[in-house]
């Protein structure tokens, strides 16, 4: 595959706390109006013979390292003075009776249940007091055509079983020994949880008839998680895993017309691949019709008990989820950011009733139990790339959510919040992947991974999907990343103002100012759908891409998937890490110094494609999580 070999960028001029206005202009300034050294007004430098500007270094610059090119390599490459390490793949035991991964037979049934799962997504890291730390681990969905050892038409229940549990959540322990994170086997956190794990329906939806089932007539006791994408890491100590595609894994043979609330959410009478419907009869739509209602919430576990019981929490809305970004706003509420990733779908944000107590973690532990869901409307005049919004509150009674529009409690439009936010006149978005909330200042990201539907069809609820504002481009191909700051610098605040930190684009294919991305997208730093979205807590923007990586056409130049560090103030964005082929790079972690970064490899090799990552030579390709540290031990990034 041909790669780039360009290594010029741009450095630019450091900013001190511009004003919100400005720094969209600068950012956003069309490329056939204002060329992009020109946005940025500065000098350029050759990566690797030139230090950073005297400008640069003079303010202390964020990002330090020296950025690589785009790369189609079977393999990691991270800046010079970096290193990684793979620490866990799929299939690897948690637990010593569990059997090393067997590249024959990719495992068994009883295998996986004892081993770290497939397709690793978001993740946290947990420090304990004895210097190890616990880690969790979203396994969002296996790679079929990688489980089994043949193509396999019709599944049995062993292989179901197995394919049960590469889903879910990976917990286990990990310590440094010499230098090098490990897992260690039998610590008494490591835990598998699955899609057949036990776990509380919590909050207002709770009960409710739309979630009682032939199996559990009490509609509180849900089996399972899967498609657990992204995360979130509450400041009392627990984890946050997002179920996201939930829908696919739903199905039946019988004759059976999905209701227009389950079309709503995508669910059909074929699913994926996955064939659990047909041995297990709460995956058969027609035999248990409610199931799906189930599924699509944040789940809060507690990654220090391995006994405790996962709770679903539907105060959080029922929808695909992205990730769930948590903000303990000023005056102690706390602040959920949540993205529902499908075509023209919304962006949402969950308000606490309750307040953050500091140092009182029992105290918190039901804070996301009660709360007010809103969903963002994003006002903008013209072709204008900023403007203000409004978050509207999804309340029984309020903006319409009553009986005559359809919905008759709080529970039905948490279960149904999609068709509640369609109610409100939420914007339909470019799929919102994962938000991020920067550490020092009330500002938070979203990433809008791309929408070829832009433009041309209508979203899920029946609504236009129209070009403009923080969706501004027809078919969009490449993605960009929206960000808001509340007002008042409080995130509880009912508005706000909003501009793009970057409009990802080609400007060696496209001349046209929409689709040669911002001003600080340039020759050396392409990409393509931006998803994995996280701070570290020196305020370094790290994007994660899950993309097009045919290297060619509109994505001539942009190599394999990628990770990127970009600078919130400036504007700039360097190119940090290039994944094995066919692989996603999402999930990332830091421990408490900043000096190891944990990052997720996702499904390398998928389709077919010629990864062997990690292992090499005929080795079956494994989603992985790597470590990354520096060779001076410094921070990563710096
Ligand atoms: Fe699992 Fe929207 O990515
Ligand atoms: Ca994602
Ligand atoms: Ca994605």
């Amino acid at each position: 595959m041909k790669t780039s070999n360009v290594v010029t960028t741009t450095i630019h001029e450091s900013a001190s706390e511009p004003e919100f206005s400005q720094l969209a202009d600068r950012l956003i300034t069309r490329r056939g109006f204002l060329g992009a050294s020109a946005a940025f007004g500065t000098a350029a430098f050759v990566m690797g013979t030139t230090a950073l500007t005297p400008a640069a270094l003079a303010t202390g610059s964020l990002v330090g390292f020296h950025a690589i090119p785009a790369s189609g390599a079977d393999t990691i490459t991270v800046p010079e003075g970096y290193n990684w390490d793979v620490l866990l793949s799929w299939g690897d035991p948690l637990f010593s009776k569990g059997t090393p991964f067997d590249h024959a037979t990719r495992g068994s049934g009883e295998s996986q249940e004892l081993a770290f799962g497939d397709n690793n997504d978001g993740m946290s890291f947990f420090p304990l007091p004895n210097g190890r730390a616990v880690m969790a681990v979203n396994n969002e969905y296996a790679n079929l055509e990688w489980l089994y050892p043949n193509d396999i038409e019709a599944k049995t229940a062993e292989d179901v079983r197995k394919s049960k549990a590469a889903h879910g959540i990976s917990v286990f322990e990990v310590e440094q020994r010499d230098g090098k994170w490990q897992v260690v086997l039998d610590a008494p956190r490591n835990r598998r949880i699955t899609a057949d794990t036990p776990m509380e329906i919590t909050g207002p939806a709770a009960g409710h008839d739309l979630l009682k089932t032939p199996a559990d007539p009490t509609g509180t006791v849900a089996l399972g998680t899967w498609n657990n994408c992204g995360n979130g890491k509450t400041p009392w100590g627990t984890y946050l895993t997002c179920e996201e595609n939930f829908n696919g894994y739903f199905a039946t043979d019988s004759d059976y017309t999905p209701t227009a609330a389950q079309k709503r959410y995508g669910v059909k009478t074929t699913d994926r691949g996955t064939q659990w419907y047909r041995h297990d009869d709460r995956f058969d739509v027609a035999k248990s019709p409610n199931e799906p209602n189930r599924f699509g919430y944040i789940v809060e576990i507690n990654p220090m008990d391995p006994n405790s019981t996962p709770m679903k929490r539907t105060a959080l809305g029922r929808f695909k989820h992205e990730n769930a970004e948590v903000a303990v706003a000023e005056n102690g509420h706390v602040v959920v950011y949540l993205g529902d990733d499908e075509r023209g779908e919304h962006l949402y944000r969950f308000v606490s009733r309750d307040r953050y107590t500091r140092g009182n973690d029992p105290a918190n532990t039901n804070l996301l139990e009660h709360g007010t869901l809103y969903v963002a409307r994003f006002d903008y005049t013209g072709d204008d790339l900023s403007g203000r919004g409004e978050w509207l509150e999804l309340t029984f009674g309020k903006n319409g959510l009553t009986p005559e529009n359809g919905f008759n409690s709080q529970a039905e439009i948490l279960i149904h919040a999609r068709q509640a936010a369609t109610q409100v006149g939420a914007t339909t978005m470019d799929r919102p992947e994962w938000v991020a909330a920067h550490p020092n200042r009330v500002e938070a990201y979203c990433a809008l991974t791309n929408n070829k539907n832009r433009g041309v069809k209508k979203n899920g609820g029946g609504i236009a999907q129209t070009i403009g504002g923080p969706n501004p481009r027809e078919k969009n191909n490449y993605g960009q990343i929206v960000r808001w700051r509340p007002d008042g610098q409080d995130h509880t605040a009912e508005t706000f103002s909003w501009d793009l930190y970057v409009m990802a684009g080609n400007p060696n294919v496209h001349t046209d100012s929409l689709y040669a991305g911002s001003a600080n997208v340039n020759a050396a730093n392409m990409f393509n759908s931006p998803d994995g979205l996280a701070f570290d807590s020196d305020g370094r923007l790290w994007i994660q891409s899950d993309g097009n990586y045919g290297n060619e056409g509109d994505f001539a130049g942009m190599g394999n998937n990628q990770m990127l560090c970009g600078n919130p103030e400036t504007g700039e964005i360097r190119r940090f890490l290039t994944g094995p082929i066919a692989c996603e790079i999402t999930g990332i972690s830091f421990t408490p110094d900043s000096r190891t970064m944990f990052v997720g490899v996702q499904h390398p090799g998928e389709k077919k494609k010629p990864s062997h990552f990690p292992g090499g030579g005929d080795t079956v390709p494994r989603s992985s999580v790597v470590a990354i540290t520096k060779n001076d031990g410094g921070v990563i990034g710096s």
